[in-house]
């Protein structure tokens, strides 16, 4: 026998009358794919430290600069918080699907002198412009210094801005021609759908804007 269909979702809803893990559910559901930012900073007793944020985007190109959200974890900051305090720097690893597990592995909730590119398998090399180190197995790394830090709300979540003082790309990487755009077939980037689901890039289609020459 066929099971009836789902029954609809309430709607409109008033954000207020949920709770915080309904409405995260919500956001990281709708808000879909969402670009993974895997961070990685080194600690003041000198621990490299790495972890994925999806609360992760480009904010501007000219000032060069990505943002990430970083939530407390029991009232406390994560150590990557704590680390971009201290050492004003982190760097922005793109994760490829060869990737998606070690990124995965790299957000385990552990101690802050644990090495999570230990803990995920991955090589920790030291930034060129910053004092922080990168993933050597990305496709692309973005070395990046503080560039604002903003509460948000009381201050459980935090928004770190970065400003992007190195680019590295891979060899594996294929350029368009006479451009800086990066091939998203070579890429094979990875982004997060809500709770433990992820994204792979399978199709794309090409449409030109109106009126932009
Ligand atoms: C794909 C993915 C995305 C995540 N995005 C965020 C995020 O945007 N903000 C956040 O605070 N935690 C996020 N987390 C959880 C952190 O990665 C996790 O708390 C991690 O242990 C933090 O590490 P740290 O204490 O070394 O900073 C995410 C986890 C995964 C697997």
């Amino acid at each position: 026998m066929k099971s009836p269909p789902p029954p609809p979702p309430p709607s409109p809803l008033d954000p207020q009358g949920l709770s915080d893990r309904e409405r995260y559910q919500l956001l990281t559901s709708l808000v879909v794919p969402r670009p993974i930012g895997w961070i990685s900073t080194r600690s003041p007793e000198g621990t490299p430290n790495l972890a994925p944020f999806s609360y992760f985007a480009a904010l501007s190109s000219t000032p060069f600069l990505v943002g990430a959200s970083i939530g407390a974890r029991r009232g406390q900051p994560k150590d990557t918080l704590r680390n971009i305090r201290a050492s004003g720097a982190f760097c922005v690893n793109i994760c490829s699907e060869d990737l998606l597990e070690a990124m995965n592995a790299s957000s385990a909730e552990v101690a802050a002198e644990v090495d999570e590119f230990a803990l995920a398998g991955v090589t920790p090399v030291e930034g060129e412009a910053v004092a922080a180190p990168r993933v050597a197995e990305a496709p692309a790394c973005l070395e990046c210094t503080l560039f604002r830090e903003v509460p948000l709300g009381g201050g459980a979540n935090v928004l770190v801005i970065g400003e992007v003082r190195r680019v590295h790309l891979s060899p594996r990487l294929v350029l368009l021609p006479g451009s800086f755009l990066v091939d998203p077939w070579s890429l094979k980037p990875v982004a997060r759908l809500g709770g433990d689901r992820y994204a792979l890039l399978r199709e794309i289609r090409d449409l030109p804007r109106p009126g932009v020459g």
